[in-house]
């Protein structure tokens, strides 16, 4: 996607050779900031801080952590010291596990000297995939949008709410659930976006916002409590959402908030996607609700909130009473009869074990 009008991705080898590049995801949508990993703490550090964010775009920050940590020590210890870091930093997003057991085959047996070298190209491997994942869910979505534009009155937008950010800011380019949005902006469709807020941290406001923004899409920003209200008076013909983690019977763990959203739309008969890239597909979990690891992050998260204050610099302030405990449940899931569809790289499937196996015959469950 276009920064400042230049094509850029989320993550990227520094110009020096041995480091790492990232956006930092902490200080937009009110700065840009470029911020520079080096070693092995300072990619698990942007993945806990949330620096970077997004179950593909920790997957990635994750492969490029083992080619820092590989510069330094290519020992077998040095591996699973950097395997375990890096997976402990966040639980639910399931690429994190993807990206590091594909590091683990990839250079478990190959020689100490060579193993730095295979990290890098493993790293590029697998954000290169990410981008051609990613487009081909926007094209598969792309007909999807398409369809109900031809059954909308001529000059009446297609109204896609997404919640969080599931754009390109969480994947190495193009995003989930906003790359059939793009694409079908630049196709010429006309489509407008409700941006849900996304308490605690604000990823639609924050992110999403600023990524329609930059790409020229129609939207609005909305609280989190305005969607059902919008869904009763037709004005959301589909929800697109992305996931951290979809099990292999088709349940979907995303943002805390996704399964209100689905319940608003199965009640209201709006259609709810969600857009997935393989790797975010979690083969050995049946039953979403009782065995995905929901992330506990901090209360300060819910009691404080940060904005841009009238002298336009970053402020934090505290909203509830000082001594309310807060609770901050960062995912849910939403049971797969709640979700219309699966938009994943093969193309459409239901949200089923049966319509996942049709599309990805190759795994086992
Ligand atoms: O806590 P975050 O910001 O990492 O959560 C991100 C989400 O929930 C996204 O919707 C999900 O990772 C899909 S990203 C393509």
């Amino acid at each position: 996607m276009n920064v400042k009008g230049n094509p850029t991705r989320t993550i990227w080898p520094g110009p020096d050779g041995t480091s790492v590049e990232i956006i930092d995801q902490t200080v937009l949508p009110h700065r840009y900031e470029i911020a520079v990993l080096r070693t092995l703490d300072d990619a698990a550090h942007a993945i806990r801080a949330m620096l970077v964010r997004g179950a593909p775009l920790i997957g990635a920050t994750a492969a490029w952590g083992v080619w820092l940590a590989m510069q330094n020590d290519a020992s077998d210890a040095a591996l699973t010291r950097a395997y375990d870091t890096l997976f402990a930093t966040r639980p639910t997003a399931v690429n994190l596990r993807w990206a590091l057991d594909r590091a683990r085959t990839r250079l478990s047996p190959l020689p100490e000297s060579e193993r730095a070298t295979a990290a890098r190209a493993l790293a590029i491997e697998v954000c290169d995939e990410d981008v051609g994942i990613n487009h081909a869910i926007g094209q598969a979505g792309l007909a999807l949008i398409r369809d109900i534009a031809a059954q909308k009155p001529a000059g009446q937008p297609v109204n896609i709410l997404t919640h969080c950010n599931a754009g390109w800011l969480a994947t190495v380019d193009w995003g989930t659930a906003t790359s059939p949005i793009y694409q079908a902006h630049d196709a010429g469709i006309a489509v407008h976006v409700w941006v849900d807020e996304t308490r605690p941290r604000n990823q639609g406001f924050n992110l999403t916002a600023w990524e329609l923004l930059n790409h020229g899409v129609p939207h609005t920003v909305i609280v989190d409590n305005a969607g059902g209200h919008l869904m009763q008076h037709g004005q959301v013909d589909l929800c697109i959402v992305g996931t951290d983690r979809t099990t292999a019977t088709g349940d979907v763990c995303n943002k805390i908030g996704t399964y209100l959203k689905a319940l608003a739309a199965h009640d209201n008969g709006v259609p709810f996607y969600v857009a997935l890239p393989s790797p975010t597909i979690d083969w050995t979990v049946r039953d979403g609700v009782a065995e995905i690891p929901i992330e506990e992050r901090s209360g300060d998260e819910v009691t404080h909130i940060a904005g841009l204050g009238p002298d336009g610099t970053v402020t934090t302030i505290q909203i509830p009473p000082t001594g309310s405990p807060a609770a901050n449940p960062a995912f849910d899931v939403t049971p797969a009869r709640l979700v219309t569809g699966l938009i994943t790289e093969r193309g459409v499937c239901p949200a089923s074990a049966a319509g996942l196996k049709n599309l990805f015959p190759d795994q086992s469950i």
